[in-house]
């Protein structure tokens, strides 16, 4: 029986406790640091190495646990090399490398990859000084562009820009005054991608991929796609707009060069590889890669997989997919799921911490009806013991349904359940989805 330690403390993390938890070979979870959610599917440990740090703690308490396999959630532990610093001392871990997630953490990296091997994206251009940045942005005609900052941002490095004015503004933020501070030391001035956004997760071992259901998030935080972008405020699974040519395509086009070339390059890829894909006509190409599992689409993609998340995480982290799963290819559950963000009043703002949560499930946090769950993001337990809000995202409610209809409705009946003061969540989670069938 195995025994597993989760890296992170967000939705993610608790879906990913939940799962693995549920696994007939895993005996004991442990989630560093985790959430109130994650503390009744395993056992939360005080040690942070969400920041990038803490690695050489984290490893001894591994080590003295023996656990069997690490699964690390966010990109900023991933980029800073903890897969590599874990492998170093024995221990089996799911992710990344931190030269593999460069196609995260350097987004100059990840587009020049992607030249190199004619992966399909924007057309782009890097500048590392401003004047040259500038008189760049003035010989475009195309008006509508993306200025992103090449680093790790928290996930606010890309402007999506209308106007020169606004392009110039944010390519001058990031280079000159620094608003990023090293994150911006290069910008990358890309094409805007007409179409519709997709999440697509490919769990690697460094050779063969295997797919997760397509998902959609809804990254900004009013209905309608309108106001600032946050971390995720729901998705929806399986995406309809990612058709069965454009997964065929998307396979053949996008994620089996990048494995081929990784490999080649000396960085093979181990982990979850999440592309972000543009859809247009069929024809999908890549916004970005992360190097991990999305947050919220693994609160919708998880409850689909119709396998043992333990045994599939293993065997990527040793390369044996292919002895796994020969044909390549994962069992799904019938049906769709869609995840609603429950939020602080405020968030992506500043916003109050500490307000109790009522109506949750109280034994795994997430509940166990199959057709519902509970997964906590920010949350945490008072010193009465009352779970209570301590993030801008605090929960992610998942409805399963037989269609995707059904699925949101099921999801909005959790909603009800749940209270707490200055709640707020978007009320179109998924109807994107409902449009395109
Ligand atoms: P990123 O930080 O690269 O994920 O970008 C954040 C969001 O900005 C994406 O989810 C897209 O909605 C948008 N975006 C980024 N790059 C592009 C692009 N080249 N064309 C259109 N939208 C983009
Ligand atoms: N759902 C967006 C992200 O995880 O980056």
């Amino acid at each position: 029986m195995a025994r597993v330690l989760i890296v992170g403390g967000g939705g993610r993390e608790h879906t990913l406790a939940f799962f693995l938890r549920r696994s007939r070979d895993v005996e004991e979870v442990y989630i560093a640091p985790g959430n109130a959610g994650s503390a009744l599917c395993g056992a939360n440990i005080p040690i942070d190495a969400t920041g990038g740090k803490n690695f050489s703690l984290l490893a001894d308490f591994a080590q003295q646990k023996g656990i069997d396999l690490t699964v690390v959630g966010p990109e900023v532990p991933l980029c800073s090399g903890l897969v590599d610093y874990f492998k170093e001392r024995g221990l089996m871990t799911f992710g990344p490398g931190s030269r593999a997630a460069r196609l995260e953490g350097d987004k100059v990296f990840a587009r020049r990859f992607m030249e190199r091997y004619n992966i399909p994206q924007p057309a782009f251009a890097v500048f590392d000084r401003w004047p040259e940045a500038e008189s760049y942005l003035h010989s475009l005609t195309e008006r509508r562009i993306v200025v992103k900052a090449a680093g790790l941002a928290a996930g606010k490095g890309a402007i999506v820009c209308d106007n020169l004015a606004q392009a110039l503004k944010a390519a001058e933020d990031i280079l000159k005054n620094r608003v990023f501070g090293s994150a911006g030391n290069r910008v990358v001035i890309e094409e805007f991608l007409e179409g519709e956004e997709a999440s697509l997760f490919a769990i690697c071992d460094g050779r063969n991929a295997l797919y997760l259901a397509p998902a959609q998030d809804h990254k900004r935080i009013f209905a309608g796609d309108k106001g600032p972008n946050t971390g995720g405020m729901g998705a929806y699974a399986p995406a309809p707009l990612v058709t069965a040519a454009v997964m065929e395509r998307a396979d053949r086009e996008i994620i089996r060069p990048l494995l081929e070339a990784m490999a080649r390059e000396g960085t093979p890829y181990q982990g979850c590889l999440y592309a972000g894909l543009m859809i247009k006509e069929e024809q999908a190409r890549v916004v970005e890669f992360n190097c991990r599992f999305g947050d919220p689409e693994t609160q919708v993609v998880l409850p689909l997989l119709d396998e043992d998340l333990y045994q599939l995480l293993a065997a990527a982290a040793t390369g044996e997919l292919e002895s796994h799963w020969p044909e390549l290819q994962l069992k799904q559950k019938e049906g769709a799921a869609c995840c609603v963000v429950m939020a602080s009043g405020g968030y992506p703002g500043a916003y109050e911490k500490g307000r109790i949560i009522s109506g949750l499930p109280e034994l795994t946090g997430a509940g166990d009806s199959r057709d519902l769950y509970f997964f906590h993001a920010g949350t945490g337990n008072d010193d009465s013991g009352r779970t209570v809000t301590t993030g801008g995202r605090v929960l992610g409610i998942t409805g399963i349904g037989s269609t995707i209809t059904a699925a949101i409705e099921r999801a909005y009946q959790g909603v009800e359940r749940i209270d707490f003061e200055q709640s707020y969540f978007r009320k179109d989670i998924g109807f994107k989805g409902v449009k395109t069938t």
